[in-house]
């Protein structure tokens, strides 16, 4: 586990960004896992404009979304649909018609079919996640199974709360959400998590630190080969030992 501690969210974006773009540059039809969420907005934007300065054809570059609230219109802007499509596919500069968002319509074999076309392009090459205040990763609550795989799930009350502020009433937030699993995440080559803020200290504190238990979903992270931890100084002011700032 690698942990990279930075003064400033811009130099945190643009030093998440670099991993993805010399990915890019290596193979010009990688694969990137895109998470919603405000955490990688400024990553999305750094990556594009890292990938334009340098001239980066990424014409062939394949993404796959994490997750998606179910029961929303993939037109309706406060989707994930909606999201991807105006953080990351616009912010780094995507060809749109390779970005796959799971689909929140329920469906049947909805969920098979995602995972089958994530086996189909070869697997996640770089994984960007955010971290709920609650240590979930994607909509994989606390409990969530290690080998879980893309399926419908409940969502938590902490997160169905933390998440009103994009509608207009929290009754109005979805209960429910197709999410790739964490089993399905965690087969990803390379995960970046992104987390600023002291709102997220406890979560990343506990993720990096706390005891290892399915009740703390980014815990599970410990026995991924290659993450790396992007986190500002407030979302590291809870853990004990603070790495040497990057
Ligand atoms: C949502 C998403 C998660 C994301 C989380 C944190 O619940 N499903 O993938 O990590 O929000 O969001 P933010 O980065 O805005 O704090």
């Amino acid at each position: 586990m690698h942990i990279h501690v930075f003064s400033s969210e811009a130099e945190l974006a643009e030093a998440a960004a670099r991993r993805i773009v010399d990915r890019v540059r290596h193979d010009a039809e990688a694969v990137v896992g895109l998470a919603t969420g405000s955490s990688p907005v400024a990553v999305y934007a750094a990556w594009g404009g890292q990938a334009r300065a340098a001239g980066l054809d990424q014409s062939g570059v394949r993404g796959f979304a994490l997750d998606e609230y179910l029961g929303l219109e993939p037109e309706d802007p406060r989707s994930y649909h909606a999201v991807i499509r105006r953080d990351a596919v616009a912010g780094a500069g995507l060809n749109p018609d390779l970005v796959r968002i799971p689909d929140g319509s329920g469906a049947p074999g909805a969920a098979a079919e995602y995972e089958r076309a994530i086996r189909d392009a070869g697997g996640v090459d770089v994984q960007v996640l955010g971290i709920g205040r609650n240590g979930h990763l994607g909509f994989n609550e606390p409990g969530a199974a290690a080998d879980s795989r893309t399926r419908i799930v409940e969502l938590a009350e902490e997160t169905i709360a933390d998440n009103a502020r994009f509608f207009e009433r929290e009754d109005d937030v979805p209960t429910r959400a197709i999410t790739q699993g964490l089993g399905t995440i965690f087969e990803a080559r390379e995960l970046l998590v992104i987390a600023v803020g002291n709102a997220k200290a406890a979560a990343v504190a506990a993720a990096i630190e706390g005891e290892e238990t399915e009740l703390v979903p980014a815990s599970l992270l410990r026995n991924h080969a290659n993450v790396h931890w992007f986190i500002d100084g407030a979302a590291a002011g809870d853990l004990s030992a603070v790495p040497a700032s990057d």
